[in-house]
């Protein structure tokens, strides 16, 4: 079931003296799509990194009504799915079967449930004939559709995608379009592909040098091509070039 997600006052150092999160506060509601983009170096990647834990800085994030905190982890994990930038940062089993299967056997289901959600999680990444394929033997962007796919197979209430549609091809883009319209989830989706990003987000935060410089609604902060800049966007290089190639 879809959660809200509230983080207040979030701060993060790796090392001492660099703090890489600065204040960073967002109120995202149960179902919401939000967007996150920003430079690169900005952050992103650590803010999602605290959604399910595997960072904890200085501040409070909260799934719907439960904080991450050291003892809801194993809460915590069920219902936040982190789709990592770099599926080998995803994908540990000897088959691709395995790695989708892991993660729903992992939270108790049955050989027959999670076989259900392997072969459904498969389908809908296009993966169908791949389930005995080492996931080491395939492109960047099969495997990017594997790490999909392993969390899709849990359906967690919050899923955080890091850059979801690089390495992918423009058909699969569309398709993982699809298939974000229809989760029952809610949603935070960092990426620097900006029209997929557009299409399929409510809201946008603009994240610079640690710090939320803007969060609103997409119309909103898409208009307003000094903020974009600011996220590392060049508006005008998308008006001229889609001038230059749809006339
Ligand atoms: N494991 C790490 N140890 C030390 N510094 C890191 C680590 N991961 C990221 N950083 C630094 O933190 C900053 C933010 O990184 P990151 O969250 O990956 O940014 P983004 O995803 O926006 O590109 C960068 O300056 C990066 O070099
Ligand atoms: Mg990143």
């Amino acid at each position: 079931m879809a959660c809200g997600i509230k983080i207040e006052n979030l701060s993060f150092s790796y090392t001492a003296g660099n703090q890489v999160l600065k204040n960073v506060s967002l109120d995202i509601g149960p179902g919401e799509k939000l967007g996150i983009i920003g430079p690169s170096g900005a952050g992103k990647s650590t803010l999602l990194l605290h959604l399910n834990g595997i960072l904890a800085g200085d501040g409070v994030v909260m799934i719907g009504d439960t904080k991450v905190e050291k003892r809801s982890l194993p809460d915590i994990r069920r219902q936040v799915g982190l789709v990592f930038q770099n599926p080998d940062d995803q994908l540990f089993n000897p088959t691709v079967e395995e790695d989708v299967a892991f993660g729903p056997l992992n939270f108790g289901y049955t050989r027959g449930e999670a076989a259900t959600r392997v072969r459904q999680a498969l389908g809908e990444m296009n993966l169908e004939g791949f389930e005995n394929a080492d996931s080491h033997h395939l492109s960047l962007g099969e495997r990017k559709r594997v790490a999909l796919a392993t969390v899709l197979a849990t359906s967690p209430g919050v899923i955080a995608f890091d850059e979801p549609f690089s390495s992918l091809d423009s058909v699969m883009v569309v398709q993982l379009l699809g298939i974000i319209g229809r989760l029952d989830a809610t949603l935070v989706i960092v990426s620097q592909s900006l029209l997929p990003l557009a299409s399929c987000c409510d809201r946008l935060a603009v994240l610079v040098g640690g710090e939320i410089r803007a969060c609103g609604r997409k119309e909103e902060v898409l208009a307003d091509e000094a903020l974009m800049r600011e996220g590392g966007v060049d508006m005008g290089f998308y008006r001229e070039a889609f001038k230059k190639y749809l006339e």
